[in-house]
């Protein structure tokens, strides 16, 4: 363990049953950790990916969370097991001829890894990443490395980004990229929006929580059911239009990767074979979900009379 800054420590997580390496992962993926009620928090892998001896991954201490965060600063100590999944990837770096990464606080953690492995590839990037103040900051001196395409703003002395000039700054087909707390995602998307026009599909992000998250209206559906076909299974059936697709699919015993169940974690991705989506989720990018070929089915509904999935 070791504190990366106030209120932020790290762990380093090595296997304990061998010393085979650990399942390999890619810049941008994250663990869940369980924690003794037997819930699971999402944390970010920040370490390098090509040492699998361990893996590490950053807490901020959130004194109104929801007690993951006390558990692992107040409990957990060195030595001790802690139960975590493989690594799963639900924010990953598209290619692109420029990345503008911009992270808030413990947001660095992902666009970290991103920031490293562009470094590594010699591709062109920036990097802005903002915190309170410079003690609230982790992994400055490892993120110095990055000479000056990394920007450290403290706000107490330095103020906020301007997201306009990081914006601005994009070439055609650039991707902004962005991790940490709601109102720095919304400042990055008008951002954009005020720089490239309302219809810019140029903002990728990640969120741990849906909290304060304004979600499109849901889309009415006519009519009081709709035919739902799970088309390798060989399932039709009648849903309510108010129905959540996921648990009734588990229901009938198909496997479906899940997670968050509140449409911000991706696992739940389903193709979709025919029909029409409104969708809910926070992961796919605005032309995924106008292409209509794929839905997160734990919050997202059809518009259509029948919706069939390859499941
Ligand atoms: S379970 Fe996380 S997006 Fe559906």
């Amino acid at each position: 363990m070791t504190l990366e800054a106030e209120g932020v420590l790290s762990l380093r997580l090595e296997r304990i049953e061998s010393n085979d390496p650990l399942p390999v992962w890619e810049p941008g993926a994250h663990i869940d950790v369980y924690v003794p009620d037997g819930s699971t928090r999402q944390y970010s892998l920040c370490g390098d990916p090509s040492d699998l001896t361990h893996y590490q991954i950053a807490v901020l201490r959130e004194p109104e969370g929801r007690g993951g965060s006390r558990y692992v600063h107040d409990e957990l100590r060195v030595g001790q097991r802690l139960l975590v999944t493989r690594p799963k990837q639900s924010f990953a770096l598209e290619d692109a001829p420029f990345h503008a990464l911009v992270a808030g606080g413990v947001g660095i953690t992902p666009i970290m890894t991103f920031a490293e492995h562009l470094d590594r590839e010699g591709r062109p990037f920036t990097l802005t990443y903002g915190g309170r103040s410079r003690g609230t900051m982790a992994f400055r001196t490892r993120l110095g490395a990055l000479g000056d395409r990394a920007t450290f703003l403290a706000e107490d002395t330095d103020g906020r980004p301007d997201l306009d000039e990081v914006v601005k700054a994009l070439p055609d087909n650039g991707l902004v990229y962005v991790c940490g707390p709601l109102p720095l995602l919304r400042a990055v998307q008008a951002a954009a929006e005020r720089v490239h026009g309302p219809d810019q599909d140029i903002v990728r992000f990640e969120l741990f929580s849906s909290a304060g998250v304004d979600r499109p209206e849901p889309v009415p559906l006519d009519g009081d059911n709709y035919e739902l076909v799970l088309a390798r299974s060989g399932h039709t059936l009648r849903m309510r239009p108010d129905a959540n697709i996921l648990e009734t699919v588990l229901a009938l015993g198909i496997e479906v990767e899940n997670d968050c169940r509140d449409g911000i974690c991706g696992s739940c991705v389903t193709p979709v074979l025919s029909g029409t989506v409104d969708h809910q989720d926070l992961v796919l990018t605005k032309r995924e979900q106008a292409a209509m070929d794929k839905m997160m089915i734990c919050c997202s509904k059809p518009t259509c009379e029948r919706l069939e999935l390859d499941l």
